[in-house]
């Protein structure tokens, strides 16, 4: 585990929402940017997060200058219930005041391939680059009880270091397709959040954490910001193995 990491543990999934809620909020007031670029995660552990950042702070006044983007987005239409951005949408961005333009939706309906490249150009055109990559002002990233992350799975893991900015990836139990940020993007934001919580990812942020030699074939131990910070906010279920 690289030294400049920040592992913040609280009880209960909850409140790992209200302290990334409250994480998020600081970094919009604080970032003295006319424009904050965040990536969200998908899957069922940011649900919490978005419900308390609509109920917590739906008339926070920088909304407008928060542009959100997703991690990765699986390839179904925005309606469908597998849909990150339909999650998010209905549970946050459609209760706040935030212009249409700032929410950049990976079209999980369109051809894979063809909408890897959209989004890849979507981003080069709106965001900053360092060494020749975008820079996201903060990602947050799930973890899967695999290992994987975004959805770049242990069977992609080239997708890792591929030098484009998105690709279609293929979930290996459905083999549905996703389209997901790559490593070098992830690893060239400002700050990365691990959000993780539950007994069933224990054993992989163990294995991360303490660098064991079975981490080496998860996608998220790779996770290492080349000039950013990385938090990992866990409850604690699964931080009880560290
Ligand atoms: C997705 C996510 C994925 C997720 C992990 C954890 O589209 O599913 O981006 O990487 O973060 O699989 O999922 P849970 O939060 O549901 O455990």
């Amino acid at each position: 585990m690289e030294n400049d990491v920040e592992v913040k543990i609280t009880e209960s999934p909850k409140n790992v929402a209200k302290r990334v809620g409250k994480a998020i909020i600081e970094l919009v007031k604080n970032s003295g940017q006319q424009r904050v670029d965040i990536a969200l995660s998908g899957g069922s552990t940011p649900k919490k997060l978005f419900k308390h950042l609509a109920k917590k702070y739906q008339d926070f006044p920088d909304w407008h200058k928060v542009h959100f983007w997703w991690g990765d987005e699986r390839c179904v239409p925005p309606g469908s219930k597998e849909s990150n951005f339909r999650m998010a949408h209905k549970a946050f961005l459609s209760q706040i005041a935030i212009p249409a333009e700032n929410i950049h939706r990976i079209k999980g309906e369109a051809n894979p391939e063809q909408e890897a490249a959209r989004y890849s150009d979507e981003i080069s055109k709106n965001l900053n680059d360092l060494d020749g990559w975008p820079v996201f002002d903060l990602i947050i990233l799930g973890l899967g009880d695999d290992g994987h992350t975004a959805s770049i799975f242990p069977s992609n893991m080239q997708l890792f270091d591929s030098e484009q900015i998105c690709e279609v990836a293929i979930h290996p139990d459905t083999g549905q397709k996703r389209v997901t940020l790559t490593g070098r993007v992830i690893n060239n934001a400002n700050k990365i959040f691990f959000m993780v919580t539950g007994m069933e990812k224990a054993s992989r942020v163990s294995e991360i954490m303490n660098n064991e030699d079975v981490a080496m074939q998860y996608p998220a131990y790779y996770v290492i910001p080349g000039h950013g910070k990385l938090y990992w906010y866990l409850d604690q279920e699964a931080a009880e193995m560290i």
